[in-house]
Formats: C-alpha cells, sequence, structure tokens
C-alpha cells in the first residue's frame, strides 16, 4: 500500500502538506529566509512535498544523503523539518558550492561535501542512510542507483522531476525512464506526489529487505 499518493492541483497539494505537517509552512519561510532563490531549486508544492517527506524520516541519529546541493535551497527544507538528522549534501560545481556552504552555515545537522555523488559513493564509510534525495545530474541518475545499496532497510530515496517527456514543465524523460525501470525491478514506489496539470511529480521507495540493486545491462 502507498505511503503517500498525492495527485492534485498545486494550492491542494500545499493544503495536503500543510495537515500532514502543520510547521511546513513556517520551515518554508526559514529555508527561504536563508537562501536566496534560484532557477535550479525545488518549485513552492515539491519544497512542501519534500519537507513532509524529510518530516517522516526524522528521527534522533538518523543520517541523510542530497544528491545536488546547487544554492542550498532543499538542504534548508530537509534540514529545517528533520532536526534530530543530519544530512550531507553533495554538490560538485566549484561555483556553487562556496555559497552553498555559507547559505547552510547557520544549520548544525548540515554538511556539504564538493563531490559528485558516484565519486563520494567510493569512498562513503558512513553507516547505512535513512533518507536520499536525488537531484543531480538527471541524464545520468541511473548512476546514482548503487545508493540503494547503502540505504538502511526501510529507509527512503525520493527522486525530483520523475516527469514524461510530454511533461508540460521541465520534461525529464531520462528520469522518467530509470525510476520506471527501479520500479520493475524493485517494487512500485510508496511516495508518489504529482501534479497533474503540469505532469511533475516526486517518487519515492522505501528499501525491502532482501532488494539489492545489482546494476542493468542496457
Ligand atoms: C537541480 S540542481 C539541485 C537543486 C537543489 N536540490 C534545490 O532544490 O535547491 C542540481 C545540482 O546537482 C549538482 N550535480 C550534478 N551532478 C551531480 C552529481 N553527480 N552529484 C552531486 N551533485 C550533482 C549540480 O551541480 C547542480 O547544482
Amino acid at each position: 500500500m502507498s505511503e503517500i499518493n498525492w495527485v492534485a492541483s498545486v494550492s491542494r497539494l500545499i493544503a495536503m502538506t500543510a495537515k500532514d505537517f502543520p510547521g511546513v509552512g513556517a520551515v518554508v519561510k526559514q529555508a527561504r529566509a536563508l537562501v536566496p532563490p534560484s532557477k535550479r531549486e525545488v518549485a513552492k508544492w515539491e519544497a512542501h512535498v519534500l519537507c513532509c517527506i524529510a518530516r517522516r524520516c526524522n528521527s534522533p541519529g538518523a543520517l541523510f544523503l542530497e544528491i545536488g546541493t546547487s544554492n542550498g535551497y532543499s538542504a534548508a527544507l530537509i534540514a529545517l523539518s528533520a532536526p534530530d538528522a543530519k544530512l550531507i549534501t553533495l554538490e560538485p560545481e566549484q561555483f556553487a558550492f562556496p555559497y552553498a556552504k555559507e547559505h547552510l552555515s547557520s544549520l548544525p545537522n548540515v554538511r556539504v561535501v564538493n563531490e559528485r555523488s558516484w565519486d563520494f559513493l567510493d569512498i562513503y564509510k558512513g553507516p547505512q542512510l535513512d533518507f536520499v534525495f536525488v537531484d543531480g545530474t538527471h541524464k545520468q541518475v541511473m548512476r546514482d542507483f548503487p545508493w540503494w545499496n547503502r540505504l538502511k532497510i526501510g529507509g527512503l530515496i525520493l527522486f525530483h522531476d520523475y516527469n514524461p517527456e510530454r511533461a508540460i514543465l521541465r520534461p525529464c524523460p531520462h528520469v522518467w525512464a530509470a525510476v520506471n525501470l527501479l520500479s520493475g525491478y524493485m517494487h512500485p514506489p510508496e511516495i508518489m506526489a504529482r501534479n497533474p496539470g503540469s505532469r511533475v511529480a516526486m517518487a519515492g521507495f522505501r528499501r525491502q529487505a532482501g532488494e539489492v540493486w545489482h546494476g542493468v545491462d542496457l
């Protein structure tokens, strides 16, 4: 059974998130005050949904990973929604990295790392993760799938821009195809948040016992 299946207009989606996490509006405002707007950041309703999901994963000692910090907006949303968890957020661009660090410097539970997701995976020796938010190189999103094996059983991986070719906003056929493949390989997503008007969505999976990503021959 799905855990979240929110398919609605933008205003309705935002109302649903406020019901799920009453503090969400305050968190979004706080994140905005820390991080100036950028074209690459998650949209307003996606920000609300991301907060709800991070909130659900919040627990003392939990460890989160974000792939793709950019300016730091989504990292701020996640960290403020889950104050008991620690977040590692990856930004490989030399230009973006110092800005992200500066914007997130007041959040004690965030570490910004200047690495690509697949390089960081090679050197990562930390504990299994509670939550992974994937928003890096969309065309190469499958290179982020090995992070599945670094999730705890019950841990959650969430993909931004699960948008088909025919999406009105931000078509992302690579993410669409890859997430569909993952769904067939593992199981259908437990988390679906979608705006049918724009055909923009986020999809999330909880790792179940015995599920290992071994890769596929394409
Ligand atoms: C769409 S932006 C992220 C926006 C951010 N999540 C937000 O909502 O505020 C994508 C970012 O991912 C970074 N990126 C690209 N490839 C990456 C990789 N392999 N690992 C980590 N980050 C990557 C890019 O430099 C870019 O800043």
